[in-house]
């Protein structure tokens, strides 16, 4: 495939390893970030490296980076749906909001981004997808339906929201032979992860990489360390 790779969130944690992997591999890659100036910096001697503005929550920005794309007349082998929030940390457990007490306008934020932004990143990009595209939906085990506990609940329900959208995907974008995943990369040292976490986000990008690299997958699957986990 000579398509662009396509990365939310390039600019820190998960997203950023991500998108290096995909760039040591040769890929073209396509870093959209909120703050793009920065990592345009980073990548000025990356030739394969293109750095776009991007914030998943907006559509009129979505559309935009889909715009530019077109009009540099590209098609897209792989979008990495891997922007995301986590709006209702706490330092301890004990004050972790469950639904009782959840404040209904980060739940609301939450899913803008991590629900609803993988929805206008398929839309801003689906005429360019090539034939046997993947897209790749950044999820967490957080948002496992046969794991599914109390807490955090606009995170989880953001997760479990975006795996629908991986399913309801996976079936409309059968006739163009594209693969459709959800991928929890496990517990990773990220801002979001925190230093406590069992994994670095090198270890944590490698399934997501391989989801938008690898040939002869299913679609419409979550993976966790290059396996199949169930919903
Ligand atoms: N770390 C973990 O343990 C873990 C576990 C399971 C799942 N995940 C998932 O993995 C993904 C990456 O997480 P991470 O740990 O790398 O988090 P992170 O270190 O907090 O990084 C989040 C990234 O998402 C970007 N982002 C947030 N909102 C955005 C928006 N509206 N538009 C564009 N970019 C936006 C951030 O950009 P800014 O710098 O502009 O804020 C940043 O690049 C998330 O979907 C997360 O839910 C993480």
């Amino acid at each position: 495939m000579s398509g662009v790779y396509v990365v939310t969130g390039a600019n820190r944690g998960l997203g950023r390893a991500a998108a290096e992997q995909l760039l040591i591999q040769g890929k073209l890659v396509v870093l959209g970030c909120r703050e793009p100036e920065p990592v345009q910096a980073r990548y000025k001697n990356r030739p394969n490296a293109i750095v776009l503005p991007l914030d998943v929550s907006d559509e009129l920005s979505t559309m935009h980076f889909g715009h530019v794309l077109i009009q540099q007349q590209r098609t897209v082998a792989a979008l990495i749906n891997n922007a995301g929030v986590f709006l209702e940390h706490s330092e301890d457990f004990a004050g972790t909001p469950n639904l009782a007490n959840a404040e209904m306008d980060l739940i609301r934020r939450t899913m803008e981004t991590n629900a609803y932004g993988a929805i206008r990143m398929y839309q801003a990009l689906n005429p360019l997808f090539e034939h046997g595209a993947r897209i790749v939906n950044v999820s967490s085990g957080m948002g496992q339906l046969s794991e599914m506990n109390g807490g955090w609940p606009g995170y989880r329900l953001s997760k479990t929201a975006v795996n629908a959208v991986t399913r309801m995907l996976a079936e409309e974008t059968s006739d163009r032979a594209m693969i459709v995943s959800s991928v929890c990369p496990g517990w990773c040292q990220t801002d979001m992860g925190g230093a406590a976490a069992t994994r670095t986000a090198e270890q944590g990008a490698d399934t997501i990489v391989w989801l938008a690299t690898h040939s002869d997958l299913p679609s419409g699957k979550f993976w966790r360390d290059r396996k199949e986990i169930a919903w």
